[in-house]
């Protein structure tokens, strides 16, 4: 068992992720609640419901990208993750985005954007992106800001700002497949992230059998992929 951080204590079951392991769409939500804390799976109670509803209008389904967040224990009472919770996690997170390799690094929430876009606020970057820094894991991703599905439960008028972003992920993912198809070393720059380099906070320990627990969500493969509906294997 994982003993990096406290949420340990607590958990009635870690949460390490699932979906497509040749998905180039990641969503990164914040921490299991309750629901996901039972099951072991993310974004399975409510805020998962909206999850899905948001894929579906888009065409997407939650089968075919992978879904995880920056903590895989369940903060009690559904707190909001601690700084030094997300640092000690973040090796896991680090190996499934090195292993995953997206394309698109979808934030759900603060503290996930906190992870991908430091220093940006979510009421200003929610709907745009940026490229990732590389030192998250992700070698060459651009990370597309979202609210939480939670604060969109929360406050209803959300709901349509939520499905604006959604609607721009499609081309935040063309461009980024642009971007990808580039020759290396002609990358455009981005300064911010460039400044941000220095700030992501490493945890050099990682208990490699937990490691193979949490990469055992990496595995996971839909039952079926419907190659019509399917824009991102298309
Ligand atoms: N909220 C999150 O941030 N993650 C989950 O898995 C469920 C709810």
């Amino acid at each position: 068992m994982c003993r990096l951080c406290p949420l340990h204590a607590q958990r009635t079951n870690a949460v390490p992720g699932e979906g497509h392991p040749d998905t180039e769409v990641v969503f990164v939500g914040e921490g299991p609640g309750f629901n996901e804390d039972q099951q072991g799976r993310p974004f399975v109670g409510a805020a998962g419901g909206l999850l899905n509803e948001l894929l579906r209008a888009i065409g997407w389904k939650r089968e075919e990208v992978f879904i995880t967040n920056v903590v895989k224990c369940r903060p009690p009472g559904n707190r909001d993750p601690e700084p030094a919770e997300i640092a000690a996690c973040a090796p896991y997170l680090r190996r499934q985005l090195e292993v995953l390799d997206p394309a698109i690094v979808v934030t759900l929430g603060r503290h996930s954007l906190g992870t991908f876009m430091p220093g940006a606020r979510i009421s200003a970057a929610h709907g745009t992106q940026r490229p990732v820094d590389p030192t998250t894991g992700a070698p060459n991703a651009l990370a597309y800001a979202m609210y939480h599905p939670a604060a969109a439960l929360r406050q209803y008028s959300l709901r349509e700002t939520m499905l604006d972003d959604m609607a721009g992920i499609p081309a935040a993912l063309l461009e980024s497949r642009a971007r990808r198809s580039e020759p290396v070393g002609e990358l455009p720059v981005d300064p911010v992230a460039e400044q941000a380099a220095g700030v992501i906070e490493t945890v050099e320990v990682v208990d490699a059998v937990e490691l193979e627990t949490v990469l055992a969500g990496v595995a996971t493969t839909p039952e079926q992929v419907d190659d019509d509906q399917m824009q991102l294997f298309g």
